[in-house]
């Protein structure tokens, strides 16, 4: 099972959720964050997990730009799985987070969503990430059948 976990983080905490994610799963599993990867990186995986902080409701730019790259159908026979982080607050959750945009953006491509979109809490912008989100993040991913 080759798994590619592709993350944007400025503060250190998506990065986090993203290793937490990389380590909860099994097989030939690489984590690297969005400006280190292309999407040749593509060719031969069975699972890729995209994650972003949630930035005005959406995914960061630099996600935006990988998904942007990722070809027509490039995602065909892929299981695709998205997370974000985003604080808690009656307000940003009016207008929605990154995690349900990416998994949106993943299914145009063809990919085969195999969990529903799912948001890890930070405490504040910079985190730290609220108590028990990293293991709740291994949990979530260990939800999937390979
Ligand atoms: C410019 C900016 C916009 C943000 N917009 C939102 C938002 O719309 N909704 C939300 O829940 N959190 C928002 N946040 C909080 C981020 O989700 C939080 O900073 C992020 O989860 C931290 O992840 P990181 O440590 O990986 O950068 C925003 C933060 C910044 C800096």
């Amino acid at each position: 099972m080759k798994i590619l976990v592709v993350y944007d983080s400025i503060a250190g905490n998506t990065e986090k959720v993203a290793q937490a994610i990389g380590n909860a799963l099994s097989g030939d599993i690489r984590v690297v964050r969005t400006g280190e990867v292309n999407p040749e990186a593509l060719g031969g995986i069975d699972l890729l997990i995209v994650g972003s902080p949630t930035h005005g409701s959406r995914p960061t730019p630099e996600i935006k730009t990988f998904l942007g790259k990722i070809p027509e159908k490039g995602l065909q026979n892929i299981k695709v799985a998205a997370f974000d982080t985003r604080i808690n607050s009656t307000f940003t959750r009016l207008f929605g987070h990154a995690a349900s945009k990416i998994a949106d953006n993943l299914k145009k491509k063809g990919g085969n969503l195999v969990i529903a979109a799912e948001g890890f809490i930070v405490e504040g912008s910079k985190g730290p990430l609220k108590a028990g989100e990293l293991e709740r993040a291994a949990l979530w991913i260990k939800q999937i059948s390979l």
